[in-house]
């Protein structure tokens, strides 16, 4: 395998509107895909998380990007455990996990999906590892002079996730499911950002940053010769650091990203 593709921050609902009628929506999603890939599919496709808000349809594009790709792996994103709606909340027993613990089963029916939750996927002698990972307030905190408790009250304000995530997942939490994987891994995959030295502008002194990125710079310094694929933020991004390549390829609303696509990256054997 020379090259994979990926993409992130789809918000399929934002694209597809989802209905009941299951045929009519699949195939719109059978054209979307059609839009979005690169003239040559790679075998491979990393999905860095925010997929959708609702399973069914998630899982509709998924068995639809199968009819080009081997493999899709795919991790979890913020918006992957919203629930936007009392039905949401009551199928899932007001529990996020719940939700996502739902795609991971049915996405691991459909032959060559996988889905990335601290495990490893090795396909061809490139090992693939991740998990959605949280934000940790380290950019508030170290750029920002920010306390802890005043970027979470920020937080409560200015963030969707805090009305439809009913039990976020635990920064340790994920933390531990990173680490378990991290050193085996020639392509990390997460969907929150390790790393904002690149953020610019007005991004850079604004507080909210602080809830797209984590501090990844543990893992950075032992990162040399791998490939570092994330999301989250709706900006796409390649560039490298200590001799790692991050790379996003947000897809993001269809309002902000015109003409994006899928990207296919190329994998360097070191
Ligand atoms: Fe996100």
């Amino acid at each position: 395998m020379q090259t994979f593709d990926l993409i992130s921050d789809i918000h399929l609902e934002f694209w597809i509107p989802f209905i009941q009628n299951v045929d009519r929506m699949r195939s719109q999603i059978d054209s979307f895909i059609d839009d979005i890939l690169p003239d040559k599919p790679s075998k491979v496709l990393v999905i860095a998380g925010d997929l959708g808000h609702y399973n069914e349809q998630n899982i509709l594009m998924l068995t639809s990007f199968r009819r080009y790709y081997e493999y899709v792996l795919f991790t979890f994103g913020n918006h992957d455990l919203y629930m936007i709606s009392s039905a949401q909340r009551e199928r899932y027993n007001n529990s996020s996990i719940n939700r996502w613990g739902e795609m991971k089963q049915h996405a691991a029916e459909i032959p060559g999906v996988f889905p990335l939750d601290g495990n490893l996927m090795e396909i061809e002698g490139v090992t693939f590892g991740g998990t959605g990972m949280w934000y940790d307030y380290s950019f508030g905190i170290q750029e920002l002079g920010m306390t802890k408790a005043r970027l979470h009250k920020l937080w409560k304000q200015a963030m969707n996730d805090v009305n439809y995530i009913i039990e976020s997942p635990i920064f340790l939490q994920e933390e531990e499911k990173l680490s378990k994987v991290f050193k085996q891994c020639n392509v990390v995959v997460t969907h929150v950002g390790p790393d904002w030295s690149n953020v610019h502008g007005k991004y850079r002194i604004d507080p909210i940053t602080s809830f797209f990125y984590f501090d990844g710079s543990k893992w950075l310094s032992q990162a040399r010769g791998k490939i570092w694929c994330y999301g989250h933020t709706h900006s796409s991004n390649d560039y490298a650091i200590e001799g790692c390549r991050l790379v996003n390829n947000a897809l993001g609303y269809p309002n902000e990203n015109p003409f994006s696509k899928l990207v296919s990256i190329e994998i360097v054997q070191v």
